[in-house]
């Protein structure tokens, strides 16, 4: 008969046609220029940039309304209070309600004077070796690192040894301190580094980051550490990774880099960003290792680290934040 259409295999085609709306969803069919096409890009730029106010205010507005930075970046008692629900940002169907023994490890409420003046942001790329920029970092008023980056002496030229605010994934207790089970002399004394800055974790974004996370929180307290613990909020963090999926980065999850540039522009009247540079190359061409301090490359397909870079670029050429790659100019004299 001509009508007759197998229930069956109609249910196979519907199927298999959400399963490529899907995938286009995840995978749009985009092109992204290649790094010699960006690298050029950026050469023809050069040095030239100039500060658009007109730009700050709109970003900060943008994100203001998407994502409400300053009262929502991190865990407080104000946002999440007794009994909320806070589910996981990295996973699907996990919560953890704020009970009588995570509620007091909250700050009560977020702790920043805002806004901050100048901020820096300072991602851990290759590109900083040699750079010089170490002292030009330092001179920010409010200085953000990613993944408790190493800051010993070799390295204070070319990044600095200020910091106020530093990002510790749970994955890094993990691999570098044993999750905190055994000793947890080696964590604290390699946090000094950090001086009395805020440590913010991701305690709430995958599940078994949360028990680490809240070691951690406890060894610092235990020792009479200088550093504040400050709990990421999964709402915030959710909500900043929509706002650039909106914008065309299509990524499991953004870069760390991603979310403090993201968490500058929300806070900061002024915003620098160095070491961020995805690219294997420098500007000259140059192989450059993937990070300041070693060349251990991450999982490919979880981030986007070339679209995410050329969002940030496009930010610099209209003057909102200002990225610095290659050598800092005071540091050429
Ligand atoms: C300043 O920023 C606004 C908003 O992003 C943009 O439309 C404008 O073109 C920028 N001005 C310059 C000179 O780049
Ligand atoms: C939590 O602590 C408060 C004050 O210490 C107490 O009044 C309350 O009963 C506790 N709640 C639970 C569920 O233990
Ligand atoms: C905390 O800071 C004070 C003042 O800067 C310093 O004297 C003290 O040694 C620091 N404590 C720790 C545990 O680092």
């Amino acid at each position: 008969m001509f009508l007759r259409c197998p229930r069956s295999k109609l249910s196979v085609w519907a199927a298999l046609c959400v399963l490529v709306l899907c995938w286009l969803y995840i995978y749009p069919v985009y092109r992204l220029p290649s790094d010699k096409e960006i690298v050029n890009e950026v050469l023809r730029q050069g040095q030239v940039w100039k500060k658009n106010q007109t730009g700050i205010h709109l970003f900060r507005n943008l994100l203001k309304v998407c994502c409400d930075p300053r009262k929502m970046f991190a865990v407080t008692k104000e946002n999440s209070p007794l009994g909320k629900v806070l589910w996981y940002d990295g996973e699907l169907y996990h919560s953890r309600t704020v009970n009588n023994d995570t509620y007091p490890l909250f700050v009560q409420e977020t702790p920043l004077q805002v806004p901050l003046k100048r901020c820096a942001v300072v991602g851990n790329g290759g590109v900083l070796k040699r750079s010089g920029c170490g002292r030009d970092i330092d001179r920010a008023d409010f200085i953000l690192r990613c993944n408790l980056p190493p800051l010993s002496k070799e390295y204070t030229e070319d990044v600095g040894k200020r910091t106020h605010l530093v990002t510790a994934n749970p994955s890094i207790i993990e691999k570098r301190f044993q999750n905190l089970l055994w000793s947890r002399k080696a964590f604290v004394d390699s946090m000094k580094a950090y001086g009395s800055s805020y440590v913010y974790m991701p305690a709430f974004s995958m599940k078994p980051g949360t028990e680490p996370s809240l070691r951690a929180y406890h060894a610092l307290a235990d020792s009479g550490s200088n550093l504040t613990v400050l709990f990421a909020n999964p709402d915030f963090l959710r909500s900043v990774g929509r706002f650039w999926k909106g914008r065309g980065v299509h990524a499991k999850r953004l870069s760390t880099g991603l979310f403090l540039a993201s968490l500058a522009l929300g806070l900061c009247e002024d915003v620098d960003l160095y070491g961020f540079w995805p690219f294997s190359v420098d500007l000259e061409e140059r192989p450059i290792s993937h990070h300041y301090y070693d060349n251990v490359l991450p999982f490919s397909g979880f981030h986007a680290m070339p679209e995410e870079f050329l969002q940030l670029w496009h930010l610099h050429k209209t003057g909102t934040l200002r990225m610095h790659i290659g050598r800092c100019p005071e540091a050429a004299g």
